[in-house]
């Protein structure tokens, strides 16, 4: 048994911006069934659920650079995981967890940075864990801090660094750069091509990837993709000198939030072996769309995302007048850039009757279209793992992907639709393709229930995870 402390700034139900909060709400879970012994810090940030939560520490004192804080700890118990909530209320008690009207926060380093210092001092006074295993750059200065201010320090003597790339499209960069090693106290040391320095800016991700003892990413396939120009925003290269120490782990889902049989968002339930119940949700899921009934005539096509480039959006924009000449409903549920609503938008106000679209982020919503649509569209430019092709899955409702990242390896020929090219001629064919096998009712039948029975609980993934603490600690 290890003992693992996670450092993540969104779990699941406490706090959710994306499928980082999916897997830090059921992985660590997955792990205890196993028989680690896990807990999880996360900020406590102002909409923070946790009415369960107790307080254990009045004045944990903190320091970041000149700055001297003292966090309140909270502590709640779920699934046998140990959560603990950061309070630092000039950091975190705002309007937005990284960004506010569309602006990121000008002291996230400062405010992550935090994070990170206030996991070391959870580690040291609370937790004692053999491993820390920090997701993203938000978490990414804890080994750094690790390896500069405390590698004397007897109370975290041997402990194992993880880190695992959920997206390194969001990296943590930061110009100015004197200014913000002073802000998070690190020295002129830290600031070399060997270390934060990235293209004269502080790339707090890269210093997570240079001082972890070991790099994971959410599929096998985008550790291997990472390592390419391509998918490697500028990291590849020091991707590639660490490939002996990068696995490709992918996420598992947790499906007790996510099935018809039992999703209380759900007007009717329904099973494999059962599969009416999706008119139901059909039905439903136009109504609160505001489309009419008639609408369920056609097929439904559901998005449910942050609207992103990373999601391959611009493809839709490139092939909506053909799509929509095709006998279908157009449904997508996402908030994001301003270029992708808008675009949204405008397709909704011009094919009123045929595309709905809401501009929010709504977790009943996101259930009702996994479950009401008849395709899922996600044809992203690049997906480290996606979760949302996993949950269509399980719901019948086949997934038309891009075949890049955890798509590719999650959807096959006989569950999905796949295309590699990113043009829009590539999605518009593809579509056409699930379109025609849509045609033959029996056959797609098949299809979902091939896709329903489909198994990616953490069982594997949170193995393979074990294995790899196991061999950390055995090292
Ligand atoms: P990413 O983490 O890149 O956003 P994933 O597919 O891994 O992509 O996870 C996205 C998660 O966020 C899913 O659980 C999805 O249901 C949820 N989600 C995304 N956008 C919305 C939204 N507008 N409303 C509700 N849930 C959303
Ligand atoms: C990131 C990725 C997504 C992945 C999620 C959880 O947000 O964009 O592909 O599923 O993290 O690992």
């Amino acid at each position: 048994m290890a003992n693992v402390m996670m450092v993540a700034s969104e779990a699941t139900p406490y706090v959710k911006t994306g499928g980082l909060a999916d897997v830090l709400g059921s992985l660590p879970a997955a792990l205890v069934a196993r028989g680690e012994k896990v807990s999880v810090v996360i900020p406590k940030f102002r909409d923070v659920w946790q009415e369960d939560a107790q307080r254990v520490w009045d004045n944990l004192p903190i320091s970041i650079g000149p700055l001297q804080l003292s966090a309140e700890i909270f502590h709640a118990v779920r699934n046998g995981v140990d959560y603990y909530f950061v309070g630092l209320p000039s950091l975190y008690d705002r309007a937005g967890i990284y960004s506010t009207a569309g602006h990121d926060f000008s002291d996230n380093h400062i405010r992550f940075g935090a994070l990170s210092a206030a996991a070391i001092g959870i580690a040291r006074n609370i937790v004692r864990p053999q491993i820390i295993h920090c997701h993203d750059w938000q978490a990414a200065l804890v080994p750094v801090y690790l390896r500069f201010k405390y590698n004397h320090d007897p109370r975290l003597f041997g402990v194992k660094t993880v880190f695992t790339i959920h997206n390194l499209g969001y990296q943590g960069r930061f110009s100015n750069p004197a200014q913000i090693l002073y802000d998070l106290g690190l020295g002129p040391e830290t600031f070399t091509p060997a270390g934060l320095e990235f293209y004269g800016e502080v790339n707090l991700l890269k210093g997570g990837l240079i001082t972890s003892d070991w790099l994971t990413t959410v599929s096998r396939t985008y550790a291997r993709e990472i390592q390419t120009a391509e998918y490697g925003f500028g990291l590849d290269g020091l991707l590639r000198q660490r490939a002996a120490n990068l696995t490709g782990i992918i996420n598992g889902v947790d499906y007790a939030d996510w099935s018809p049989e039992h999703d209380p968002y759900l007007v009717q339930p329904y099973s494999p072996e059962k599969l009416s119940g999706k008119q139901a949700c059909r039905l439903d899921l136009l109504k609160e769309f505001g489309l009419p009934p008639e609408a369920a005539g056609r097929p439904i096509l559901g998005i449910v995302s942050r609207f992103a480039g990373q999601k391959g959006f611009d493809l839709i924009a490139e092939i909506a007048d053909s799509l929509l000449m095709e006998n279908v409903t157009l449904i997508a549920l996402g908030t994001g850039e301003p270029y992708y609503e808008e675009m949204f938008a405008r397709l909704a106000a011009a094919r009123p009757g045929k595309v709905a679209v809401k501009l929010a982020y709504n977790n009943a919503l996101a259930h009702k279209i996994e479950a009401g649509a008849d395709m899922f569209l996600m044809p992203s430019k690049y997906e480290p793992c996606g979760l949302n092709q996993i949950y269509s899955l399980k719901y019948g409702t086949p997934p038309i992907v891009r075949a890049t990242g955890g798509l590719d390896d999650t959807i096959e020929e006989d569950t999905g639709f796949k295309f590699l090219e990113y043009s829009g001629a590539a999605l518009l064919d593809c579509i056409h393709q699930a379109l025609r096998a849509y045609q033959d009712q029996p056959a797609w039948q098949e299809r979902m229930r091939r896709g329903m029975r489909k198994d990616f609980s953490w069982n594997v993934s949170a193995s393979e995870y074990s294995a790899l603490y196991r061999q950390l600690l055995e090292r």
